[in-house]
């Protein structure tokens, strides 16, 4: 008997060109290639999505999470989203009958397949994503998205100068930006989008640079409605090419009383425990820092009697001139934290980075490593993650633990937060 052919509705994964930040995360997170980019936006091919959810949670802004039920003979190819500035409508006739598709050929497990209606964190995160993508237990709940492209909010610069020595090629700034009385909530950990004037060659407004905040919730300045941003001038692209950073360099010659459009808070993973007795072990190089000098600084702010809570800070730079902080950083004592540096770059001294530094210190590394209340954060350059986590392996493993099962249980309890680019 002859009957209608059946129609495929396909629930298609989608990412919001106007939120979206383009931090790359999720590109890095997909563990099987789906997602891609040009200079305008980042899409998702339809034929390679299997719904496994691994790059929702990690997505600062929430612009990985749309969908739209669409035929499947008719999804819309990446050309097309590539051009996009805003999301289509949904097709009223197809909306609620979409079933998200079918893992290709290649695609790995990992992860959960289960609907795609909502942006519940897949608990502890697919296999195949190496960090954490829930938060800490303790973890402050943080506002995200208060304000958007369409309707950023101003801020006012209230001080900007270099955190680098001047005789080095590092210009490294800090920027001060207050929000008066405009309510702007964040949390260590969060960061925020700065929109640059302008327009790019081709007419359109530039899009948001993601920067991590570098100051506590409380305030830069205690009780001030403000906050830090770490920013480094870029004048090179990755192959050494010379660039002018759009937003970067806006953002270093910003004078004070200059005004700034601002998006965010992004961010709701990578945030300190609140518990005072959770120990930090925090990893960083050059602009990584941010973060860290965030929680530190929360931390110093609040020491609280009593506490057994430590912090463990790798600092990775070319050179002393040229890491950010140097001078403060030095001056925080040292029963309150345990700072190791690694310089790569300083005359006549071998290469060092932040792994060589674990290894030498493994012994306190493993204990750190045996606690239940420890958080680990990584933020920087890209290659260092390979590095760390090797390094951790290497350390975890010479101490008697099991590493892939520890691995596995930091991902899942929010303890093990990576972030590089
Ligand atoms: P290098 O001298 O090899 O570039 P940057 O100044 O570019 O932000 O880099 C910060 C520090 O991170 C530098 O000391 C740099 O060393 C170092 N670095 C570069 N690659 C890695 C890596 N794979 N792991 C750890 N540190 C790295």
């Amino acid at each position: 008997m002859n009957g209608p052919v059946p129609v495929e509705v396909l629930k298609q994964h989608l990412i919001d060109p106007e939120i979206c930040i383009r931090c790359n995360t999720c590109e890095e997170t997909c563990p099987i290639d789906a997602i891609t980019h040009d200079e305008n936006n980042y899409v998702v091919r339809a034929d390679t999505c299997n719904g496994c959810m691994a790059c929702i949670s990690p997505c600062p802004t929430g612009a990985i999470d749309n969908w739209r039920d669409v035929l499947r003979a008719e999804a819309y190819p990446v050309d097309e989203q590539l051009t996009w500035d805003e999301l289509p409508v949904q097709d009223d006739t197809l909306a609620g009958q979409g079933s998200i598709g079918e893992a290709t050929e290649g695609a790995a497990g990992g992860g959960s397949t289960g609907g795609a209606e909502s942006a519940e964190p897949v608990i502890g995160g697919s296999d195949l994503v190496r960090g954490s993508v829930v938060p800490p237990w303790s973890a402050a709940k943080p506002y995200v998205n208060l304000y958007n492209h369409k309707a950023p909010v101003q801020a006012t610069v209230v001080g900007n100068y270099r955190v680098t020595d001047a005789s080095t090629e590092s210009d490294i700034h800090h920027i001060v930006l207050d929000f008066g009385k405009q309510p702007f909530p964040v949390l260590e950990g969060q960061s925020i989008g700065i929109i640059a004037p302008g327009t790019t060659a081709d007419g359109r407004a530039h899009h948001a640079r993601q920067y991590s905040i570098a100051s506590p919730r409380d305030g830069e300045r205690p009780g001030y409605n403000n906050l830090a941003l770490t920013v480094k001038r870029v004048t090179k692209d990755h192959h050494g090419q010379a660039v002018g950073g759009v937003c970067s360099n806006y953002l270093c010659d910003l004078k004070k009383g200059d005004v700034v459009n601002v998006m965010g808070p992004f961010g709701s993973t990578f945030l300190m425990p609140n518990h005072a007795d959770s120990h930090l072990l925090m990893i960083c190089t050059g602009t990584g820092a941010a973060p860290m000098r965030a929680m530190t600084e929360y931390r110093r702010r609040r020491r609280m009697k009593g506490a057994t809570g430590k912090l463990m800070l790798f600092f990775g730079a070319r050179t002393q001139g040229e890491l950010p902080y140097f001078g403060p950083l030095l001056n925080l004592p040292k029963d309150f934290i345990d700072t190791n540096l690694a310089f790569s770059r300083t005359p006549g001294q071998p290469k060092r980075y932040v792994q060589d530094a674990m290894r030498e210190r493994a012994a306190d590394v493993a204990a750190l490593l045996r606690h239940d209340h420890t958080y680990i954060y990584v933020c920087g350059l890209k290659g260092m993650e390979d590095g760390v986590l090797q390094v951790l392996q290497t350390i975890a493993g010479e101490a008697g633990l099991d590493w892939p099962s520890l691995w596995q249980r930091m991902k899942t309890e929010g303890r093990l937060h990576l972030e590089t680019y």
